[in-house]
């Protein structure tokens, strides 16, 4: 039988994992979200810029009524909340994670409401609105996501057990997000599929993985000198990494960078949305 891409079983590329976590040691939080999370890649008033259309994805997908449970985790959260905005409403207990300290600490700023935090207020007031509610029901969202974040931890997706044991019930996490980490952290196809299979295991049975990722991607830049190497992925990749890690798909929309979205930090041409769930 042929196997999909992905699929071999060639040993971890540990080199190209290790040497991508050693990238990671640059990665400055304020810098990234200086390139990602402010316009034009974040403009509110365009329903064409890149933040608005993830966070239609995943207001769609939080509201379809299938997606229930208690623990939500977001694996590679980075120093970014916008992924859980709308999944806060729905799940109890909703855990961060990353792999750097300086991520998680940005994290842990916001949630204790520290000056200087960057500023998620537009994030929220847009989510408030695609909830149907005034955008200034903006800092009752913030109680809300600040009152269900119950821990931010560490996270190595290449491990065998990527959160510190006894993080999650006995079944699994209820809901699991990512948002462009695993391709940013894989050095091949293979790695990404593995790392997808490890991230999977983390569900419990019926569970539902909100994906989001970069399309023909090479590489993102983390800090003014800091080149990440990404896998570059298409949608037929995607497809067969999620049936690899026996992910049945529920749905794939693809988003196409607008020429004034290019603006110098990295080579993406696309955005893929997934939702998936765990049979
Ligand atoms: C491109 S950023 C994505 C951040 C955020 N989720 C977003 O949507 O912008 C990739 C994240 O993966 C994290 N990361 C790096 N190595 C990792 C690993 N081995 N396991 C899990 N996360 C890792 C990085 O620290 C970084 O925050």
């Amino acid at each position: 039988m042929e196997r999909s891409q992905g699929e071999a079983k060639e040993p971890p590329n540990r080199e190209g994992i290790a040497a991508i976590a050693r990238c990671y040691q640059g990665f400055d939080p304020a810098m990234y979200l200086r390139y990602n999370y402010t316009p034009p890649r974040a403009d509110f008033t365009r329903t064409d810029s890149i933040v608005p259309w993830k966070l239609a994805c995943l207001h769609q997908a939080f509201t379809e009524g299938d997606m229930t449970g208690e623990t939500l985790v977001d694996v590679g959260s980075g120093p970014t909340l916008y992924q859980v905005l709308s999944g806060c409403e729905v799940f109890g207990r909703v855990v961060l994670t990353d792999f750097l300290e300086a991520n998680r600490r940005e994290l842990q700023r916001w949630l204790a409401g520290e000056q200087g935090s960057f500023d998620w207020t537009p994030y929220l007031q847009h989510v408030c609105q695609l909830e149907g509610r005034s955008p200034s029901a903006w800092r009752e969202k913030a109680a809300r996501l600040r009152s269900v974040v119950t821990e931010v931890l560490p996270i190595d997706v290449h491990q065998p057990c990527p959160l510190p044991p006894g993080s999650l019930p006995a079944s699994g996490a209820d809901c699991l997000v990512s948002s462009f980490c695993l391709e940013s952290v894989s050095p091949d196809v293979a790695s990404f599929t593995a790392a997808l299979r490890r991230m999977g295991s983390l569900l419990r049975p019926g569970g539902h993985v909100l994906l989001i990722g970069a399309l023909g991607e090479s590489y993102y830049m983390a800090a003014p000198n800091v080149r990440i190497p990404v896998v570059p992925l298409d949608e037929a990749q995607v497809c067969s990494s999620l049936k690899v890690s026996g992910l049945s798909l529920l749905r794939l929309c693809v988003y196409t960078l607008p020429p004034d979205m290019r603006v110098g930090v990295d080579d993406v041409s696309g955005i893929f949305f997934v939702k998936a769930r765990k049979p």
